[in-house]
C-alpha cells in the first residue's frame, strides 16, 4: 500500500514538473472542423489524438460545442448525440449521458464520459486535451479507501504512512485538477 501510494505520488510529481517545464507553450491542439460546417444540433466524429477511438463533437447552440469519447462507459457500445434533448444515447442498454457534462443520467452506465477540451478560434474548433478528472477522483478515492481498510483491519504499521502519502496525493491532485480546469476554460 505505501509502495503504491508512493508510485502514485511520484507519477503526479513527474506530471506537474513536466507541465511546469512546459509553461508558456500552448497545449497541443488539433483542428477538428470549421464552425460553419457544423449546424446547430449537428455532430461530427473525429480522432484525437490520431488513431485513438472515435470521439464525437456536438454543436449545442451557436456558441457552444462539446466533445466526448464516443464509447459508452458501460460496455463500450457507440453513443449517439441527441442535441435537442441535451443528451447522448446508448441504444445497447438504453443508457443516457448528459450532453453538457458527460455524466450518466439513466440506464446501466455509472462512469462519466471522458471529455475533450475544446477551443474555438479563427472560425475553427480545436481539440486541446482530454479531461480525465474522473480517473483522478477514482484513484484518489481508492487510495483513501485502501488506507481506511488497512486501519480497520488492524494493520497498525500501514495507516499512518499511507494516510500521509494520501494527503500529499490530495494536494497534488488539487493542483492537477486546477491545471486541467485551466485547459478547459
Ligand atoms: S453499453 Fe451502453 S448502456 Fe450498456
Amino acid at each position: 500500500m505505501p509502495l503504491t501510494s508512493s508510485a502514485f505520488t511520484a507519477g503526479h510529481f513527474w506530471f506537474l514538473v513536466r507541465n511546469f517545464l512546459r509553461q508558456g507553450q500552448a497545449p497541443p491542439a488539433q483542428e477538428i472542423a470549421r464552425v460553419a460546417d457544423i449546424p446547430v444540433g449537428g455532430s461530427l466524429l473525429f480522432e484525437y489524438p490520431a488513431r485513438s477511438p472515435a470521439r464525437v463533437l456536438v454543436r449545442v447552440d451557436e456558441e457552444t460545442f462539446v466533445a466526448y469519447e464516443q464509447q459508452c462507459t458501460h460496455l463500450l457500445f457507440l453513443l449517439f448525440p441527441q442535441a435537442e434533448q441535451r443528451q447522448l444515447h446508448c441504444p445497447c442498454h438504453q443508457g443516457y449521458f448528459d450532453l453538457m457534462t458527460g455524466r450518466p443520467l439513466a440506464g446501466p452506465p455509472r462512469r462519466p464520459l471522458a471529455r475533450v477540451t475544446l477551443e474555438v478560434r479563427d472560425g475553427s474548433v480545436y481539440a486541446t486535451g482530454i479531461l480525465c478528472i474522473v480517473i483522478i477522483i477514482v484513484l484518489q478515492l481508492w487510495l483513501f479507501t485502501a488506507t481506511m481498510n488497512a486501519y480497520l483491519g488492524g494493520d497498525v504499521a500501514v495507516p499512518l504512512p499511507a494516510a500521509l502519502v494520501s494527503l500529499v496525493c490530495l494536494g497534488l491532485n488539487a493542483g492537477l485538477l486546477r491545471y486541467l480546469y485551466g485547459l478547459e476554460h
